[in-house]
């Protein structure tokens, strides 16, 4: 009777510790070489809206809290797996050396996924792919209990894909080029996502080959072989078949970045900003917009940037992980980077601000203007064809046309200070490093190396001479009457 109990306890006991397992992982296939878009760089590091394409996966699965996430790299492994380490810490990266397919992919990971109940199998090449579809399919695949489930679609030129093959109530995937011509003509297509209970792909996995067309182990033959040996296997026809456009090449690069663009569009616009030319506007998928924008036509927008309330971005604009407060007029022309620019300022037309440059509120920055890692505080301007790096420019200073500061000496940059309440006289030259007290005035067109104190005027520039009757004396040149 002791033993009888102690039994059931360990059975019991092994149930809960099965139970322990978490029920889903995600492998992303992203080690294939991509020979197709005759490029260096791996495949999933080409970039759709400055984004690159791995990214879009893996943030999708991010936001439905998938978060138990392999990425399989391999071909320029080092530079994927740097990437994800720098963008997605919490993906764990896996290698795969020798790309022999698929199968031998998944099969390389196996160790990783046993330890979980399901495993979801994406392909690293297909950034349209929606959260939401993930989660139906996730949710069918618990309902119907099945050991695999995988997604398929129809297209009218199936040409390259997988050819889900049904006979009643069992299915198989054929690779095109092992298709016979009959199996060629079917136009449901394999998505290349697959959710197998671990249990039943262990069981499966080490009895696929590479008898094939490609000598490659191919991850859909264990589907069959699941089927035979009496698991449930299931194919989800999805609805909409540009979710699995797989990139190839830079043409399927292209498409798929149209398909992106639109959908990035569409959602702002939904949201009340007015896009007057959404062909020639270029949103990433991580810019985030406030309300009441206005965006004039062939603006891009890239990367952290966000955007306040009732800002206008004028044309040919492109900035990069920058932040604009409310209500700020970018005229058009301008490009920033890495820069922020505070609520109620007006830039542009024809200006570059870089590098962590900081302006704050009431700013104006005009025509030809380059501001580079500096900051321009409250109410101060710098309204015409001035070089404004390495400073920090007091409230409300005006700076003349033609200013610069002179920040590198061939060697090392050096820093400007300008106080408050400033007006600095048109092309005057700032020598850094230097210190400009508050309230200072100085003479246009003077070369300022000296530090100027609170109150003065700086002043330094030749004392000008006039020659009385100079022209009437001058020599005129030979032919000249
Ligand atoms: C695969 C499917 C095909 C399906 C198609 C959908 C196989 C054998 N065929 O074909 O049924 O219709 O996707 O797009 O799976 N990869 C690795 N290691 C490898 C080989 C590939 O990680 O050794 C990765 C690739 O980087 C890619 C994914 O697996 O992200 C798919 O591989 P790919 O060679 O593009 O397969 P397809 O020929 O497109
Ligand atoms: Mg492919």
């Amino acid at each position: 009777m002791f033993y009888c109990l102690y039994f059931m306890l360990l059975v019991k006991g092994a149930k809960v510790m099965q139970h322990e397992k978490k029920s889903f992982c995600v492998l992303i296939l992203a080690a294939g070489k991509g020979t197709r878009m005759l490029s260096k760089k791996p495949k999933v590091l080409h970039t759709i809206l400055e984004e690159a394409l791995l990214y879009y996966p893996l943030s999708e699965l991010r936001s439905v809290g998938l978060n138990d996430i392999s990425v399989l790299v391999g071909f320029a492994g080092e530079s994927v797996e740097e990437w994800t380490r720098e963008k997605f810490p919490e993906v764990n990266v896996l290698w795969q050396r020798e790309q022999l397919g698929t199968g031998h992919a998944a099969k390389l990971a196996q160790e990783w996924w046993k330890e979980y109940e399901n495993v979801i199998i994406l392909p690293g090449d297909t950034p349209l792919i929606r959260a939401e579809t993930l989660l139906k399919f996730k949710n069918m695949h618990i309902e119907k209990d099945n050991s695999c489930s995988f997604l398929s679609f129809e297209l009218t030129d199936p040409s390259g894909y997988g050819r889900v093959i049904r006979d009643g109530l069992s299915v198989r995937i054929v690779e095109h080029k092992d298709a016979t011509p009959d199996e060629q003509k079917c136009r449901e297509v394999n998505s290349g996502m697959y959710i197998f209970k671990t249990s039943a792909l262990s069981a499966v996995i080490d009895d696929l080959n590479c008898e094939n067309s490609q000598k490659e182990y191919y991850l859909p033959d264990a589907i069959a072989l699941i089927e035979k040996s009496g698991g449930r296997t299931d194919a989800v026809r999805a609805a909409d078949a540009t979710e699995f456009n797989g990139i190839n090449d830079p043409k399927q690069l292209a498409e798929a970045t149209a398909v992106m663009k639109k959908r990035i569009l569409d959602k702002w616009m939904s949201h009340g900003v007015r896009c007057n030319d959404p062909i020639s506007t270029w949103i990433g998928p991580k810019v985030k917009l406030g309300e009441d924008i206005e965006i004039q036509p062939n603006v891009q927008m890239f990367g952290d940037t966000s955007v306040g309330n009732c800002c206008k971005i004028g044309s040919f604009t492109i900035l990069h992980d920058t932040v604009l407060g409310d209500n700020v007029e970018i005229i058009g022309s301008v490009r920033i980077k890495k820069s922020s620019v505070g609520e109620n300022s007006v830039i542009g037309p024809f200006v570059f601000i870089r590098d962590g440059a900081e302006l704050n509120q009431n700013v104006h920055v005009g025509r030809f203007v380059e501001i580079k890692k500096s900051i321009l505080r409250n109410g101060s301007k710098v309204p015409h064809l001035s070089y404004v790096g390495d400073a920090d420019i007091g409230e409300r200073t005006n700076i003349g046309a033609g200013t610069i500061t002179c920040n590198y000496d061939g060697e090392k940059k050096h820093f400007t200070k300008i106080g408050n309440n400033c007006f600095i006289g048109s092309d005057t030259m700032f020598v850094a490093p230097i210190t400009i007290g508050n309230d200072v005035v100085t003479g246009a067109g003077s070369v300022i190396t000296d530090d100027i104190p609170d109150g003065a005027l700086g002043v330094a520039r030749a004392k000008q001479r006039n020659i009385e009757g100079w022209s009437s004396r001058r020599k005129k040149p030979k032919g000249e009457n």
